[in-house]
């Protein structure tokens, strides 16, 4: 997005501020449908990643289906319009409750995580429900510990004998309906053979247990170039996995956050003033680890750019700092940037995704305003 813009927006909305450009979004999902033009698929978007009201609702226009993890994140859908056999409801923790409503509104699919979740929506279903088993198949995704969903250490999913079991269970009931597999082995990953490794075992499995699918979900996790260089090569990784999943011919789902939301967010910032100490230079912005934590809980590494001149100014190497009270409020180590003045502004690229969804008032330092940019003017969300 031009910085013009983004400054546009801080002139009208104050700062911090998180800024969303919604054509890039659309343009994303338009260059998918044109990348795997031959294919029989449908995109989910996981709003874990941005579940900003009017993005959202964009989305729903669009036509995409929804990832829900949490009984918050389905209410949240259906309250933008989603309608439930848009749903995908994923998540390791489904109170009962929650399997009630899920099974009474007929949603697309529940994931199921474990053998337990199937005993327990045994005990209380009375009509038909679509379901899915996530397996985990014990790939590594290469990608940073916390983020990474596919190990057989990890929570989630189960291995190819427990989802054989739960298969002999589901064929014996008769309000449960297997649709699909699901499989997501985590996040940010910038390697295809962790994808083609995972989708061979699946297939295998599938071929292997002779059951009849309509959907295979292969999650998301797909990742993008924050600045270093490292991303998923997405024509690749369509000419590898294509010839795997011709040979099942079912309906396949990305399920996508971060790659169609990250790269359309920035988080504009004001730099309160310069400290100097005889160690460091520190850049005091109004903004840190509880609006962006990424840096903080996963080392991230996101593209700072200056929105002031900085053609005549004296490079420095600083840490940007935010102000909350934790020596993890650091955007930035040894950043290199032109010396900013106070009042000037900066802004954060690629935080589109993770950026707001996990922000928090720690410290009671409020969040900030979330403004989208729809092509022609900005829209401030509630
Ligand atoms: N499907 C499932 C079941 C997931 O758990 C996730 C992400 C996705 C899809 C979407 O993954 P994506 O396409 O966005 O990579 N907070 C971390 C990322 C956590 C991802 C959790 N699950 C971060 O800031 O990097």
């Amino acid at each position: 997005m031009q910085t013009d813009l983004l400054k546009q927006a801080a002139d009208i909305y104050g700062t911090p501020l998180y800024v969303y450009d919604l054509p890039f979004i659309i343009k994303r999902i338009t260059s998918l449908k044109d990348l795997f033009f031959d294919l029989d698929f449908r995109i989910a978007y996981a709003m874990k990643a941005n579940f900003n009201r009017d993005l959202l609702k964009t989305l729903n226009n669009f036509g995409l289906m929804i990832d829900v993890v949490s009984y918050g994140e389905y209410l949240h859908a259906r309250s933008i319009g989603f309608a439930p056999d848009r749903i995908i409801v994923n998540g390791n923790c489904k109170k009962v409750d929650q399997l009630k409503t899920y099974v009474n509104n007929g949603v697309f699919s529940i994931n199921l995580d474990s053998y337990e979740e199937l005993l327990r929506l045994e005990k209380i279903i009375d009509s038909q429900t679509n379901i899915s088993i996530r397996v985990n198949p014990d790939v590594d995704a290469k990608t940073h510990p916390h983020i990474s969903t596919g190990l057989k250490e990890n929570k989630f999913g189960v291995d190819f004998d427990t989802a054989a079991a739960m298969i002999r269970r589901i064929e014996k009931n008769k309000y449960l309906k297997l649709i699909g597999f699901h499989c997501h082995i985590g996040s940010q990953i910038t390697e295809i053979q962790p994808y083609l490794e995972a989708i061979t075992s699946l297939i295998d499995f599938i071929e292997k247990t002779g059951i009849e699918i309509e959907i295979l979900n292969l999650g998301g996790g797909w990742g993008i170039d924050y600045g270093d260089g490292k991303f998923l090569d997405l024509n690749e990784y369509r000419n590898k996995i294509l010839p795997l999943l011709k040979k099942t011919m079912k309906t396949v789902i990305f399920e996508l956050g971060r790659w169609i939301t990250a790269p359309a967010g920035y988080l504009i910032s004001k730099v309160e003033y310069v400290k100097k100490t005889r160690y460091k230079i520190f850049v005091v912005v109004d903004t840190g680890m509880t609006h962006l934590i990424r840096p903080a809980l996963y080392g991230a590494k996101h593209k700072i750019i200056p929105l002031y001149p900085s053609n005549d100014r004296k490079m420095i190497v600083a840490d940007i700092v935010g102000p909350a009270c934790e020596s993890s409020d650091v955007l930035r180590k040894e950043y290199k940037l032109p010396e900013p003045a106070e009042g000037e502004l900066i802004t954060i690229c690629d935080v589109g995704a993770y950026g707001f969804a996990m922000a928090s008032e720690y410290n009671l330092i409020p969040k900030p305003i979330e403004v989208i940019w729809d092509g022609e003017k900005f829209i401030k969300s509630s």
